[in-house]
């Protein structure tokens, strides 16, 4: 496919436009008023989105923070403790809404180079119950991980934290915004990995295009306090459906073509790693995400506004680097250019 004047656009998999089906099903979707539990799009959206992570039931939320939010709300009360990985998305990106709104204290612990708190820190993490201490309302865990590089959390790891967290009464909430990469990753079933956790949130609108939404899923009486959550929060929204049908196509036909963005992030990871000087950790590259960090002695902006001026735009990740992602919009050939400008602006001392 020719590359048209349009940058090749490698900040984000949220940066994707809807398709083709899901604009007709937009246009076409039976609505009704969700806030009176009557738009019937969203229910088969939620219908579906339990039954794919095998889920008693489900909640349609604006975003991903928001299921994020109404998820950590619906398990902790005011004062209470949410055990937190130190690179989490939660902790790093939802402007602590979760303190903010909830009263809900943060408990980090360091994370590893595979997106995984120690689980003897997590054991340890947990309050006894006693007056004097907070209580632990829930443990949070994310995959993939986006900070880490889109590594998938193996299943065995959340089999470990799950048996540790029910034996100390303590619910397990999953940042799976983008668990069906996580599913193609590990070769095993979405609901094998919602199996490990009590609510999972994932969203529709990363790499699987969808336009606006995530889903938060658990049991019945768990999704019924995130609805009320939702409502506080002010996200119950009306003729959702609209947006709600781009989610279910994006179910329905954009989650078996996740492993070619794999394969693609992988080629890009390859191709970066031949650069001299380049960090990256190939170990980690197990998705749609790559990071690295620049050669010693090239900024990071610079790297940016070089490759911007090449029709790349990559995003800035600080600390840990630089990062690009695949999705449905980037095809084998902006892969190829994508490489071919980082070896401009990345190598131009070379010899
Ligand atoms: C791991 C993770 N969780 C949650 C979110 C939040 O999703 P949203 O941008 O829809 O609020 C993101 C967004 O990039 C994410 O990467």
């Amino acid at each position: 496919m020719a590359h048209d004047a349009r940058p090749i656009d490698l900040r984000s998999d949220t940066v994707t436009r809807p398709t083709p089906a899901m604009r007709r099903a937009m246009a076409e979707a039976e609505v009704g008023d969700d806030q009176y539990g009557e738009d019937p799009t969203v229910h088969r959206l939620e219908a579906r989105a339990a039954a794919m992570l095998g889920k008693e039931a489900a909640l349609y939320v604006a975003s991903g923070t928001m299921g994020n939010l109404v998820a950590l709300l619906a398990h902790c009360g005011r004062g209470d403790e949410a055990i937190l990985g130190d690179e989490s998305h939660i902790f790093w990106y939802e402007s602590g809404g979760a303190a903010a709104l909830g009263g809900i204290a943060f408990n980090l612990r360091p994370t590893d180079r595979f997106g995984r708190l120690a689980l003897d820190d997590i054991a340890g993490a947990i309050r006894p119950v006693r007056a004097g201490y907070p209580r632990t309302g829930v443990i949070c865990l994310e995959t993939t991980h986006n900070r880490c590089g889109g590594v998938a959390l193996p299943v065995d790891y959340l089999r470990d934290v799950a048996e540790i967290a029910r034996s100390r009464g303590v619910p397990v909430h999953l940042d799976g915004a983008r668990i069906f990469n996580a599913a193609a990753a590990l070769g095993v079933p979405a609901a094998e990995i919602a199996a490990q956790a009590d609510s999972v949130q994932f969203c529709l609108s990363k790499g699987l295009a969808a336009p606006v939404g995530s889903v938060v899923t658990g049991t019945a009486s768990f999704i019924e306090a995130a609805r009320r959550a939702r409502n506080l929060v002010g996200g119950a929204m009306r003729q959702a459906g609209v947006i709600a049908a781009a989610g279910l196509v994006a179910l329905e036909e954009m989650v078996n073509r996740l492993p070619d963005d794999h394969v693609r992030a992988r080629r890009l990871a390859t191709g970066l790693a031949q650069i001299p000087g380049l960090v990256l950790d190939a170990a980690t590259v197990q998705t749609n995400i790559v990071i690295f960090r620049p050669p010693s002695g090239l900024a990071p902006e610079a790297v940016i506004a070089g490759m911007k001026d090449d029709g790349v735009l990559i995003s800035n990740y600080g600390t840990r680097g630089l990062r690009m992602v695949t999705h449905y919009e980037v095809d084998d050939a902006a892969i190829e250019a994508t490489l071919a400008a980082a070896e401009r602006v990345l190598a131009p001392v070379a010899v």
